[in-house]
């Protein structure tokens, strides 16, 4: 049977235990700040080792749902819901009893994918609520983009608000071939960037290669992940995990601009005020990786027509952010956060 349990937290608006011991539902639901409209933020299915574990995941990530939504413009809230996977011996029967728990929230919170939730799994979701989102685009070509834009806004900033409208010549590291980090590759290459990448899967990189092959002229070189970190380059581009910026890898960077689609890049916001105080400019990560969610909400929304418009708009919101940091010499971080928190706690 289906059991919605409310846990009390403080600064957030609703968190939601979900629990369905017939299909093994195991998850949290987090409603971190409705002010701008319903929590949109993804899934996460993983194998949590135990309740404390879910609930600081959903809380870090539904908050952080709330300030990507609010800088990148959407009229939606920070939500997120985690599942845990361990118990699980039917994913698609516990994913129908999770959608019935979506509903059961009346609207509140939108779902869209997230680590381990499929296009599919969003589809079959979508049979049994209609609050979800993100399983007609594929996010990790907006996302790109916008990671894209906000490259060419730091490198702007860098040379005193010239324009930047291409990479051309422009030395790039990115770590990272994925799904945002190989289209991010061929947006640079495109340009006539000098690019040298990285992933922790070889198969990956030998894949890239080949693809390559059939671009002559461009300039692309795969490196160990340590040894990109330490290369000297104009931009550095984290697509792959999260805290990537760290304690341990700071010191290393030879790079001007540090600007990627990894979730949580930074260490902790000490780091950000690090990267000013150390002259490397840095675009906050979940601006430079919002153009997937803007993609998410207009599909919600059932209107794309403006679309690739809102996912050009990061360049000036890059800009205005990373230059303020620049002149403040406070954290990008930070000035990103208070941009935020205007938008949403004025409504
Ligand atoms: P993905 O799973 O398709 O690609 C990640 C790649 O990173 C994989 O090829 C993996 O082998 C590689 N990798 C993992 N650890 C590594 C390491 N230590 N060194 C080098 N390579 C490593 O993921 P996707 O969709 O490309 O996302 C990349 C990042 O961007 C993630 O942090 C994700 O949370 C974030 N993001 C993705 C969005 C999307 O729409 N796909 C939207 C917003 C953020």
């Amino acid at each position: 049977m289906l059991n919605l349990t409310d846990i009390n937290v403080n600064d957030y608006e609703r968190v939601v235990r979900i629990e369905d011991d017939t299909t093994g539902l195991d998850g949290i639901i987090a409603l971190h700040n409705t002010n701008l409209g319903p929590g949109l933020g993804g899934t996460r299915y993983w194998n949590y080792g135990s309740e404390a574990d879910m609930l600081t995941d959903v809380l870090r990530l539904s908050r952080g749902m709330t300030y990507k939504n609010a800088i990148c413009g959407n009229d939606f809230g920070g939500g997120k819901g985690v599942l845990n996977a361990t118990n699980v011996t039917d994913k698609n029967e516990m994913l129908k009893s999770y959608a019935e728990a979506i509903n059961q929230l009346n609207g509140t919170y939108i779902s869209a994918g997230d680590v381990g939730i499929s296009t599919e799994d969003l589809v079959l979701i979508s049979q049994h609520t209609d609050h979800v989102g993100g399983y007609t685009i594929d996010s990790s070509a907006p996302t790109a983009e916008g990671v894209y834009h906000s490259i060419r806004a730091a490198l702007s900033v860098m040379h005193d608000g010239a324009d930047q409208a291409t990479l051309r010549g422009v030395s790039i590291g990115i770590v990272g071939l994925g799904k945002v980090g190989s289209k991010l590759l061929m947006l640079a290459l495109a340009d006539r960037a000098i690019v040298t990448a990285t992933d922790a899967s070889r198969d990956t990189v030998r894949g890239m290669h080949v693809e390559l092959r059939k671009h002559p002229g461009c300039r692309f070189n795969s490196a160990r992940d340590d040894n990109l970190i330490k290369q000297r380059q104009l931009v550095y581009s984290p697509c792959a995990l999260g805290n990537m910026i760290n304690d341990d890898t700071k010191e290393h960077f030879r790079t001007a601009v540090i600007c990627g689609a990894a979730n949580n890049q930074l260490q902790d916001d000490d780091t950000s005020q690090w990267l000013v105080d150390n002259k490397i400019l840095y675009v906050p990560d979940y601006l430079a990786n919002s153009g997937g969610v803007i993609g998410i909400a207009d599909e919600i929304a059932n209107d794309i027509s403006n679309t690739p418009a809102r996912i050009g708009e990061i360049y000036q919101k890059a800009y205005d952010i990373v230059a303020e940091s620049w002149e403040s010499k406070v954290g990008a971080q930070l000035v990103a956060n208070s941009v935020a928190e205007a938008r949403f706690t004025s409504n």
